[in-house]
């Protein structure tokens, strides 16, 4: 990965403060069904703003005929992160942590209410978002895109075409 560099956008970019602009959350809300809503609320600042960055770059590709199910994946495909309990700092830090100790036992730790518990939560963030996303209702595209997008793309469920275009529009 071109890791030093998006790290240092992801810093930058999260330290602006404030919502999206109230025009793009409009735009958003119009791709929710109720529970992925509620979900979309629940979400930080920042990562809202990416993620209507990812979706907007996906809907320009694909233009308007774009499904929903595709759009609301891009706008929810982070949605684990709700869980982790990290602000900015802390979710840098975690963000590191992950690329150096990319570990495959981080799913034992998840219960811990400790510092670990937290960085675990947001290591698990694929999975804890799918499942949040499958259990208020979405469309199972959108539940398998949080699932699998941190995932090599030969590892991946959904169609490759549609694959291809959320993860070149998601720099994280
Ligand atoms: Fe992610
Ligand atoms: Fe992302």
């Amino acid at each position: 990965m071109g890791g030093a560099v998006h790290l240092a956008k992801r810093f930058f970019g999260s330290l602006k403060p404030g919502p999206p602009e109230s025009r793009d959350n409009a735009w958003a809300l119009r791709h929710f069904t109720e529970g992925e809503t509620k979900l979309w609320k629940q979400m930080s600042n920042p990562d809202k703003r990416h993620a209507i960055a990812v979706a907007n770059g996906v809907g320009m590709e694909l233009g308007p005929d774009t499904p929903r199910e595709v759009i609301a994946a891009a706008l929810l495909h982070d949605v684990g992160k709700i869980d982790s309990g990290f602000r900015t700092a802390g979710r840098v830090v975690a963000t590191v942590f992950w690329v150096i100790n990319n570990s495959n036992n981080a799913e034992q730790w998840t219960h811990k209410k400790s510092i670990v518990g937290r960085f675990a939560r947001y290591r698990m963030h694929p999975k804890i978002g799918s499942e949040m996303l499958e259990a208020a209702g979405a469309h199972p595209l959108t539940v398998a895109w949080a699932a699998e997008h941190h995932l090599p793309a030969s590892q991946g469920t959904i169609p490759t075409d549609i694959a291809d275009v959320l993860r070149r529009h998601d720099d994280d």
